[in-house]
């Protein structure tokens, strides 16, 4: 029987690619830590396909579009090269993302204000072709207010900040980011937008961001792929389940109490 959960858990398998790609060859298997991940509890697999092809190539998006029965999510830049992918695989959600070459991840969230002539035509495309659209932002009202007005349907606030704060210790400035996200999660919500958050979660970070009631999905990835060194993926993507679903309860029991 399938459980309808209040917040979804998006696994990000790009860096079991990337620890294949040190060597070349097929292992580790992105594919095989997607079909575990969907076993521990996960209820989508997400997938960043880069220009540079560092982690996710071209052939694992093939095989988790036609070997996995999770959703996928398909993290790409706004390029044609990207959106003729996408229309060939038909993923459940696009996830637009700015992309520098250099950068070691994604570093901050896609600025759709200042670039609105640019992504407009991708989202319009994706929605078109029956695809749901996810833009990675961060929370600030004008973003939610373009991003509304282009057609997307979903933004996903880019958690990276708040969870920097965290590992820094700097508490201050972790109630500052904190607050960014439950205010903008809220305002996102109010605008029709379904909202989801994601970057650098781990288990000392998830559960303030899994309380916040109008995020409906957290995707998480090197967290997960490296913890899964020591506790395993299934173990891992379970204790990681286990923190997001109390969290919830506990942010849910409080509001109705
Ligand atoms: N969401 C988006 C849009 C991302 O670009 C990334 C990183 O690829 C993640 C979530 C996952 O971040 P992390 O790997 O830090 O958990």
């Amino acid at each position: 029987m399938s459980v309808i959960r209040e917040l979804r858990l998006g696994v990000n398998i790009d860096h079991v690619a990337t620890i294949r790609n040190a060597r070349g060859g097929g292992h580790p298997d992105p594919v095989l830590a997607a079909r575990l991940a969907a076993k521990a509890g996960a209820d989508g697999i997400t997938a960043h396909l880069r220009e540079d092809r560092r982690h996710i190539g071209d052939d694992d998006i093939e095989r988790l579009s036609s070997e996995i029965d999770l959703p996928l999510n398909l993290e790409m830049a706004a390029t044609d090269e990207m959106l003729a992918i996408a229309l060939r695989h038909q993923p459940n959600a696009c996830c637009l993302v700015p992309e520098k070459r250099e950068e070691l991840t994604t570093e901050g969230g896609l600025d759709v204000a200042a670039k609105h002539n640019q992504i407009a035509p991708y989202v319009t495309k994706l929605a078109e072709a029956g695809i749901r659209v996810s833009l990675f932002i961060d929370p600030s009202s004008v973003q939610f207010a373009v991003a509304k007005a282009m057609g997307a349907h979903i933004v996903e606030l880019h958690a990276g900040a708040y969870c920097e704060a965290v590992i820094s210790g700097d508490d201050a400035q972790r109630d500052i980011e904190l607050k960014r996200l439950q205010m903008g999660a809220a305002e996102a919500h109010d605008v029709g937008l379904e909202v989801h958050a994601g970057h650098g979660l781990t288990f000392d970070t998830v559960s303030p961001v899994a309380a916040i009631s109008e995020i409906v999905e957290l995707n998480i990835g090197h967290f997960l792929i490296g913890e899964a060194i020591f506790g395993g993926l299934d173990s891992t993507i379970k204790r990681m389940r286990a923190l997001m679903d109390q969290s919830r309860a506990n942010a849910l029991g409080a509001r109705s109490a």
